[in-house]
């Protein structure tokens, strides 16, 4: 890995993995500059990434992919060199009862920044050693059943759900600007992250907030559905390792190789609680646990196969899955300044219409 000082644009960083990102970059690559581009939608957080920002070397720009002056500008002043896009609505059960966000900023968002990076790219006569990834997801590869081979990079893209559809078409986009354009484009699909800074809408989060407040814990169907969880900080390794020293044009498959059923995630999360939290409202906090109405169109297992990864880049995941669950539980309960200023109103309604019919 080359130790040249880099001008890195970072979307999406005021969200979960891109938050973590910044945090991982700016202590590894001291040297680098970065710049964040970031929304700030419901899911963005000034407060996860507040204190690294300084004029000098980390800067925070509010503004959206889709915005090609905008865009244009940032790429330009900053003379930015390296590109990784992270900035997406990520949330499966959003995309289920509202699209359309979907596919403005995972589809025509990521073809705004596409085109902007190429027309920088070209104006600065082509580089070679510049890099654009596209960080995208496993659910583009479909739903694995019990006992079939994880997915790699050969998996034919099988997308179910309106959120995987629309990272699908943006891993097309990507893919197709390096081919056709020659522009130095990374792919990466990763499975499920987990770790500090994660919007309490997803499963890990929600149940521990929802432990903190006493209030039910919503598993889907009858909790069998299986993710392959890996801590965010080695998703912000193997994203280094990519942007750094991947091939362009190739995509890189990102995964823990610890799969694990949601009830018995569940199970887990209720025990450390018990373990680590010194006032619960409901004790042992798996009397929490209701088993709700499934997600329309489940996937039901997903697995990766990082092998590529592994062997080409020499990346492997230094978390097991109990020490990086202690670790997340840890974090929230010595952070509740950073997640209680979520559950506003607007929270509050998302769950409304989330959780009551299904909790009824
Ligand atoms: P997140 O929802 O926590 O964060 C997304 C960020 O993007 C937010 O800060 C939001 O404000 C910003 N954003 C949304 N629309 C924007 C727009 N139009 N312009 C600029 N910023 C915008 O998401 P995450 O879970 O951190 O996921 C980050 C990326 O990684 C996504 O592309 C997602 O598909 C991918 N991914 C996530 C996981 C996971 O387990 N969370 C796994 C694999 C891949
Ligand atoms: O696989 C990578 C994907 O992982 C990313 O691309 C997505 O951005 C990310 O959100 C995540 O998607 P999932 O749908 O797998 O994550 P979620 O936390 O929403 O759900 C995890 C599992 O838990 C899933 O099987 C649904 C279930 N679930 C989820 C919630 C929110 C519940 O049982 N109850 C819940 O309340």
């Amino acid at each position: 890995m080359t130790s040249i000082p880099r001008q890195l644009l970072i979307t999406g960083g005021a969200g979960f993995i891109a938050g973590n990102l910044v945090h991982h970059w700016a202590s590894v690559h001291p040297g680098d500059r970065i710049v964040v581009l970031d929304a700030l939608t419901y899911a963005g957080n000034r407060a996860t990434i507040a204190p690294l920002i300084d004029a000098d070397r980390i800067s925070f720009v509010q503004g959206d992919i889709g915005d090609r002056a905008l865009v244009d500008g940032l790429l330009a002043e900053n003379a930015i060199t390296h590109v990784a896009h992270l900035a997406a609505e990520s949330h499966v059960d959003r995309s289920i009862t509202g699209p359309g966000a979907f596919l403005a900023t995972n589809v025509n968002g990521t073809f705004t920044l596409l085109e902007a990076f190429r027309a920088h790219w070209l104006a600065a006569g082509s580089p070679t050693d510049w890099r654009f990834l596209h960080v995208s997801t496993d659910e583009v590869f479909g739903s694995l059943e019990p006992g079939d081979p994880p997915f790699n990079e050969t998996t034919p893209y099988s997308p179910r759900s309106p959120y995987a559809a629309s990272k699908a078409a943006s891993d097309h986009l990507a893919r197709a600007w390096q081919h056709t354009y020659g522009l130095p484009v990374l792919v990466s699909n990763c499975s499920n992250n987990y770790g500090p800074y994660h919007f309490p809408e997803k499963l890990i989060p929600l149940t521990l907030i929802n432990i903190l407040l006493g209030r039910p814990i919503p598993v889907y169907g009858d909790g069998s559905n299986v993710r392959d969880w890996l801590y965010v900080e080695d998703h912000c390794r193997a994203l280094e390792r990519v942007l750094l020293g991947g091939e362009p044009g190739r995509t890189y498959c990102i995964g823990g190789c610890n799969e694990v059923a949601n009830i018995d995630l569940v199970q887990i999360l209720c025990s450390l609680m018990d373990e680590l939290a010194p006032d619960l409202p409901v004790r042992p906090s798996r009397e929490l646990i209701r088993f709700v109405a499934d997600r329309p169109g489940h996937d039901r297992r997903y697995a990766i196969d990082a092998t590529r990864i592994r062997e080409e880049l020499g990346w492997e995941p230094q978390v097991t899955v109990q020490e990086g669950l202690r670790r997340t539980v840890s974090w929230y309960l010595a952070h509740p300044g950073w997640w209680q200023p979520l559950l506003s109103a607007d929270y509050a309604n998302y769950l409304e219409s989330q959780y009551a019919a299904r909790l009824a």
